[in-house]
């Protein structure tokens, strides 16, 4: 079977083979197809990039019909089963789950990039006390780039790893202080013989005590949901890492520019979004008039609904049973039955099954950091700190990729015709 796709052009008559390969077009070879020798060619016109592949990633495998998620090729119901968050962070980086002389160095490397420049810290107590934890993450992770000047050599594999050690390093540490910041509570500083998330809970919530024991369930099904937030593939914010990194920016800043992606309501600040709505319904009995609502169009179903997946997200399937391991220690969340009964209604609801709305990974994450005593405000961060992992991989990815040139895409001009200026009073 010829790899080839055969085009008329129905303006010209003329016939062109574009080749196909790996299920695609080169989208460069639409160019030939012209009326006129001065005609620009043909491009293609996609906004979101939803039937664009903007490049080649053997990272994260996802098969949104099916529902299935893959990093490096593992499953991710068996990673967040058997493996730990850094386990997963290397699998990510380096393409191999590591041996356990491998592992040791990896979190030896990252435990000793935890510190934040006393400067840095200096940075954080400048912000208002109300300051979205968000912004205070986006601001110190662009402000790493100033600490680190030797981050911009990004062709040598070395400086890179380093800048990896770091982020993923730095990022919890940060991700605390702008909650202590909020209460006006001294910083912590990281302690290097617990896990990576033990060490998270200790710098959020380590108060006179010498020292800081985490409670090893809540430790754990912290570490799962960082393992299932770790990448997915081209997201928004992966794309912002990707496309600043293809400017050969240094990955600070291409990282603050990929958490500023995350922010939004539509990606990693739904989190915040689905806490909100659930507070906003308050009652099981008023869940049926909020959806009544949601499908007059007047508002989002929030956590629900998802670009790639058109099946049940299989992170959100983890999350709802780490869950109730997470109620067994600290008491049940009650907005988890308002959560249920919206998945419940809207699963029968011919409005979500005909749009194939499905719960995704933030309808049930929130309950927990909820349960886990997060304020709201700091979930989407609780989303940056493992996403930080993906980032890193996926950057790596790209500066090494032969294909990379600097992200630029077309447009469709709708502006006038050229046109001669007009003086101020001549202008009406
Ligand atoms: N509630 C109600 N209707 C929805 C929802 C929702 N959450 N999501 C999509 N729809 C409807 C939408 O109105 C449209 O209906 P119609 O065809 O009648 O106009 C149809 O479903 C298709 O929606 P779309 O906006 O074209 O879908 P999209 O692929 O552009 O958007 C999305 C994907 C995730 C932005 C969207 O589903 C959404 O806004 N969800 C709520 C926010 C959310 O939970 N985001 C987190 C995504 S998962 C975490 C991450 O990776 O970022």
């Amino acid at each position: 079977m010829p790899e080839t796709l055969t085009v008329t052009d129905n303006r010209t008559g003329k016939q062109y083979e574009l080749q196909i390969s790996d299920g695609t077009i080169n989208a460069s070879d639409l160019r030939q197809i012209k009326t006129s020798k001065d005609d620009f060619g043909i491009l293609s016109f996609d906004p979101a990039f939803s039937n664009t592949a903007s490049c080649r990633s053997a990272i994260t495998y996802l098969d949104g019909e099916k529902g299935i998620l893959r990093y490096r090729g593992y499953p991710i119901e068996q990673l967040a089963e058997h493996s730990t968050f850094l386990e997963v962070a290397y699998l990510l980086v380096h393409g191999e789950l590591p041996t356990k002389v491998r592992l040791n160095t990896w979190i030896n490397n990252i435990t000793h990039h935890t510190m934040l420049h006393e400067k840095g810290k200096k940075l954080m107590e400048g912000f208002h006390h109300n300051a979205h934890p968000m912004g205070m993450f986006v601001s110190t992770v662009g402000a790493l780039s100033t600490f680190y000047p030797d981050a911009k050599k990004i062709d040598d594999p070395e400086t890179r790893m380093l800048q990896v050690y770091r982020l993923i390093g730095k990022a919890p540490t940060i991700a605390s202080y702008t909650y202590r910041n909020s209460l006006g509570l001294p910083y912590v500083y990281p302690d290097n013989s617990l896990s990576y998330t033990g060490n998270f809970l200790n710098m959020m919530y380590r108060m006179a005590e010498p020292r800081y024991e985490p409670d090893t369930i809540l430790e754990r099904a912290l570490d799962v949901l960082f393992i299932l937030h770790a990448d997915h593939e081209q997201n928004c914010s992966t794309n912002a890492m990707r496309s600043i990194g293809s400017s050969n920016a240094d990955p600070y800043v291409s990282c603050a520019g990929a958490a500023a992606a995350l922010y939004g309501p539509l990606h990693g600040g739904a989190n915040e979004a689905v806490l909100r709505m659930l507070n906003d319904i308050g009652s099981v009995k008023k869940v049926p008039n909020y959806i009544k609502k949601v499908k007059n169009g007047e508002m989002r179903l929030m956590g629900f609904g998802h670009r790639v997946y058109k099946n049940y997200d299989p992170r959100a399937k983890i999350i709802k049973q780490t869950a109730h391991q997470v109620f067994e220690v600290t008491g049940k969340n009650p907005l988890i039955d308002i959560a249920l009964e919206l998945e419940r209604i809207a699963l029968e609801d011919d409005y979500f099954v005909d749009r194939k709305l499905y719960p995704n990974v933030d309808f049930y994450s929130g309950i927990i950091y909820e349960a886990l005593e997060f304020p709201t405000d700091i979930f989407t961060v609780l989303f940056a700190i493992p996403r930080t992992s993906g980032w890193v991989a996926q950057w790596l990815e790209m500066v090494t990729d032969p294909d990379t040139r600097i992200a630029r895409p077309r447009q469709i001009f709708t502006g006038p015709e050229k046109r001669d200026f007009v003086s101020l009073e001549d202008r009406v």
